[in-house]
């Protein structure tokens, strides 16, 4: 694992290890079981940033689950453009079943905010949401994860699944922006 990558014209300096992200999405994934087990609940994965993220953690999920994907889009470079686009919607495979909504990132928290009552439409029996990433100097809308492997400062960060426009997402290690 590098010290450092460039990607375009940013330095960015590892922040958090593959070995950190493993053993938390172990930590995260026994705490799902210990709530879900027999429930069979539906996870939601919110593309395309959440994808790396969630193959890991459904891997490590020793129970009966089933799995969709959304495509939602709000950022450009830097910085929340502020409007969420629905790229792929939702199914209703889940009417009635506990749902787990998988993010990259809770950033200012404006993309779940808009996704969640899209959810609620649907019918499920309960939504909760698991997140990589928090940055709780950053949130703006009243969005709470139930499972959150790492809270991070106000940077930016890429790496995991996380880009720097498309740039980064198959780094396995998490990288932060430089000074
Ligand atoms: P929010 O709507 O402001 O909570 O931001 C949600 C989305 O913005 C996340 O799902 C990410 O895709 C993206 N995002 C937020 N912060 C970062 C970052 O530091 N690096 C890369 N993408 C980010
Ligand atoms: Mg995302």
């Amino acid at each position: 694992m590098v010290r450092e990558t460039n990607i375009a014209d940013k330095k960015f300096v590892l922040h958090i290890s593959r070995e950190q992200i493993a053993a938390r999405i172990e930590e995260l994934a026994g705490s799902i079981c210990a709530q879900y087990k027999d429930k069979t609940p539906h996870f939601i994965v919110v593309l395309n940033g959440a994808a790396v993220f969630a193959v890991d953690l459904i891997k490590a999920l020793e129970m009966q689950l089933t799995v969709s994907f959304v495509r939602l889009s709000s950022y450009h470079g830097l910085a929340s453009s502020g409007h969420v686009k629905t790229i792929i919607g939702l199914d209703d495979s889940f009417v009635g079943r506990p749902v787990i909504i998988v993010e990259d990132i809770i950033d200012t928290g404006k993309t779940l905010y808009d996704f969640l009552p899209e959810v609620w439409d649907k019918n499920p029996s309960s939504v909760n949401i698991a997140t990589f990433l928090t940055k709780p100097g950053a949130l703006k809308y009243a969005v709470a994860a139930d499972y959150t492997a790492f809270e991070i400062e106000n940077k930016f960060v890429v790496g995991y699944g996380l880009d720097y426009n498309e740039l980064g997402r198959n780094l396995p290690d998490l990288y932060m922006l430089a000074e």
